[in-house]
């Protein structure tokens, strides 16, 4: 069953924050927040209702850990690197509080979900002070009050399916992009995977409430807007409503400049439908992020995909009949449990036979309370390690050759950062989302320009602005 957070609960928060907010403003200078994300995009529009949160609490904002009054951690859990590099900032924080006794430090997202972690941080991390799931970011407004009243620590981490929230506030990055969660959890149960157990069940915010908000972003001028899910395409099948291909198309015709991408589509559910609503919504970017995990259908299998390598591989031509100049980019793991060389030979001839864009290669990573974590045959790591670069040599020519194809040709980019570097001071962003050095000053940024690609490497193009192809804001 879905659960929408009740307005009367909501409005419990607000007063909270405005509570709060009367604090700060009674102090000799404005208390300061950082909030640090690890993980996905999920994790990024978390901490932009954090910060918004603080905010209305009377919070400025600092980057550093030493003048923070607030240290938010919003976590990951999605690999045991992830995890040891966040308990080992965790544990620097011990000095830092010590120089400003009275900083409360917070650990929320999904480490803190698992089973048992909770606990861990109550005996072992004495110096945080409030730690929450991914379900209880709306009440963080309650918990930040409780702790700056009282010395109690405060967890909430109880065991959810998961709930919608509504008009919480949100304090967005800076520059022309944006992210627009559409729906929250995941129902797929990969036998590798933690999100699941940590983010609850599958459940969509009501199209009203995504097109209100794709609205203000399209006002507000933000240029690429991306709707985020652990899997969009499962969109709307919990209400009664447009599925994934129709929000799609109801996003797209959303009056304003931008473009309109999606993360992360499962090869399952992804079909004509959607690849139609791409190719006939000029908004649509043409960029699929469709993670295959594997090229063996025996290791698909184990992993709880529910499609087979050839199936796969059909979607794959399907989206490319609708969309020839679609960029596709992918998520792959290496090391599973059981996987054999021939197994990884599937792989590499999968990777050769698609020809990505890019890839994102991971080594399997054991989390335990996940099925795969109980398997026989757990790859060492150095076989892993291997395997790994293997196939990032295989991507890298791959990517290389891809790129290359571009010198010559023109394309209308978004300018969205500045890096200094010297032969391209601009990054911007082709509509597939391929990332361009360009020469040109910062006024340009959050702007649509034209260039011509003039060089690239394996990760990047280079690109000059075209006479005349400035396209304004
Ligand atoms: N080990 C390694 N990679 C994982 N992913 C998810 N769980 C694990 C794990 N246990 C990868 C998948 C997913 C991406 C976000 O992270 O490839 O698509
Ligand atoms: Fe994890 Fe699979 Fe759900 Fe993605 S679809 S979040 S990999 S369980």
């Amino acid at each position: 069953m879905r659960t929408e957070i009740t307005k009367e609960e909501l409005d419990i928060q607000r007063r909270w924050m405005a509570e709060t907010a009367e604090r700060s403003a009674a102090l000799p200078a404005k208390p300061l927040a950082f909030v640090d994300t690890y993980g996905c995009q999920q994790n990024e529009a978390d901490s932009e209702k954090l910060r918004g949160m603080l905010r209305e609490m009377g919070y400025g904002f600092t980057e550093t850990e030493a003048e923070a009054d607030v240290i938010v951690l919003n976590t990951c859990a999605i690999r045991e690197h992830a995890e040891m590099r966040i308990l080992g900032n965790v544990g620097a924080l011990t000095h830092t509080k010590k120089a400003k006794p009275g900083q409360i430090i917070c650990l929320c997202g999904c480490m803190v979900q698992r089973p048992g972690m909770a606990e861990k941080i109550k005996r072992s991390y004495p110096i945080v002070d409030i730690v929450f799931g991914p379900h209880a970011v709306w009440r963080f407004p309650e918990l930040l009050s409780r702790r700056l009243q009282q010395k109690k620590r405060l967890f909430a981490t109880e065991p959810s399916e998961g709930a919608v929230a509504e008009g919480l506030p949100e304090y967005r990055q800076d520059g022309p992009k944006a992210w627009l969660s559409i729906m929250y959890g995941c129902n797929n149960f990969c036998s590798y995977c933690i999100v699941p157990y940590v983010r609850g069940r599958e459940r969509s915010r009501e199209a009203k409430y995504v097109l209100e908000d794709a609205r203000k972003l399209a006002l507000a001028g933000y240029k690429d807007i991306t709707l985020l899910g652990q899997n969009v395409n499962s969109y709307g099948k919990d209400l009664e409503g447009p599925d994934f291909a129709d929000l799609l198309r109801m996003v797209c015709d959303v009056p304003g400049d931008f473009l309109v991408r999606f993360m992360t589509s499962h090869p399952k559910d992804a079909g004509e439908r959607l690849f139609r609503a791409m190719a006939e919504s000029e908004k649509a970017a043409r960029h699929i992020h469709l993670p295959f995990q594997a090229g063996s259908n025996r290791i698909l299998a184990a992993m709880n995909r529910r499609y087979t390598r050839e199936e796969y591989l059909a979607k794959v031509a399907l989206a490319r009949s609708y969309m020839p100049d679609v960029v596709l980019t992918s998520d792959v793991i290496v090391g599973f449990p059981g996987e054999t060389e021939e197994d990884f030979a599937d792989t590499l001839s999968l990777v050769e036979k698609v020809g990505f864009d890019s890839l994102f290669t991971f080594e399997y990573s054991r989390r335990p309370g996940t099925p795969a974590a109980e398997m026989e045959n757990q790859i060492p790591k150095a076989e892993a390690q291997k395997r790994f670069d293997a196939l990032t040599a295989l991507q890298n020519r791959i990517s290389g050759e891809k790129h290359a194809a571009y010198v010559g040709t023109t394309q209308k980019v978004l300018v969205d950062g500045f890096t200094g570097d010297e032969r391209g001071p601009l990054n911007a962003r082709t509509n597939g989302g391929r990332l361009v050095h360009l020469m040109g000053d910062k006024s340009l940024l959050g702007q649509y320009v034209e260039v011509e690609i003039t060089d690239s490497t394996t990760w990047s193009l280079y690109g000059k602005l075209k006479e005349g192809g400035n396209q304004g804001a």
